[in-house]
């Protein structure tokens, strides 16, 4: 065999060699099963980093709904910041409220963070004791069970699990229904709103409550003011 047929001899080898490669590929590509569109996605996409939720929490974090159709999430635990007396919430919406104290000082009243977060535990114990304070008074089990609840969400269902809400009191001289009426038109600059108006009950299901104000940030809180919702109308929630 001359050199030159030596060398047609092995490209055309080389060639057969790749055809033969190329052709079990593809036969391979197509006996996979064709994937639909939604599984592709879901192969392609990476789950969230650590960051990545982080990060989506840390944006939601305070328009989480919580009432009597929305519970709080089992594994939900809020960065606390305790205040000097000793009370806790989340300490996110810290410098808000700070701004909020010091516009109220300012305004001459003076406020307090009376009742903030609250464990599970602790949210069942009030409820618990609610109930029996309207025992006490006469009421029967079922009607004492019904008045409680109007003011006590069920364990697992409060904002104050959240460590988003705040019971408001009013300190030294300050009159409660002055600094009622300032926050009422105020809080909203800080982030906060009154969480269950006197005219919302049939929405929030809760009793009015003046003093219960919940954080949710400055844009929605002066959205809120301004159209008047409560959070499940802002929401589109029940
Ligand atoms: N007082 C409010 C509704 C609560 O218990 O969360
Ligand atoms: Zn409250």
């Amino acid at each position: 065999m001359t050199k030159q047929r030596f060398r047609l001899l092995l490209a055309v080898i080389a060639l057969l060699l790749v055809s033969i490669i190329c052709g079990l590929a593809g036969a391979a590509h197509k006996d996979r099963p064709a994937r639909s569109r939604a599984a592709q996605t879901e192969t392609t996409d990476p789950p969230m980093s650590y960051v990545e939720t982080t990060l989506a929490q840390w944006q939601i974090w305070p328009l989480m709904l919580v009432n009597r159709t929305h519970a709080v999430p089992d594994d939900y635990v809020p960065p606390l910041f305790t205040l000097e007396n000793g009370q806790q919430f989340d300490a996110r919406m810290y410098p808000e409220w700070q701004k909020m104290v010091l516009a109220a000082k300012d305004a001459g009243f003076t406020m307090e963070a009376a009742y903030c977060y609250r464990s599970n535990e602790t949210q069942r114990q009030i409820l618990n004791e609610r109930i029996a304070w309207y025992r006490k008074q006469g009421d029967s089990a079922a009607e004492a069970e019904r008045k409680a609840r109007e003011y006590v969400a069920e364990p697992g269902h409060s904002e104050h699990e959240l460590g988003l809400a705040i019971d408001i009191h009013a300190a030294g001289e300050t009159k409660a229904e002055n600094l009622f009426a300032w926050l009422k038109e105020n809080a909203h600059l800080y982030g906060f709103i009154e969480r269950y108006p006197e005219d919302k009950v049939e929405i929030t299901g809760i009793a009015y409550e003046r003093w219960h104000y919940r954080f949710v940030g400055r844009d929605a809180a002066s959205e809120m003011y301004e159209k008047h919702l409560t959070l499940e109308e802002y929401l589109g929630e029940e």
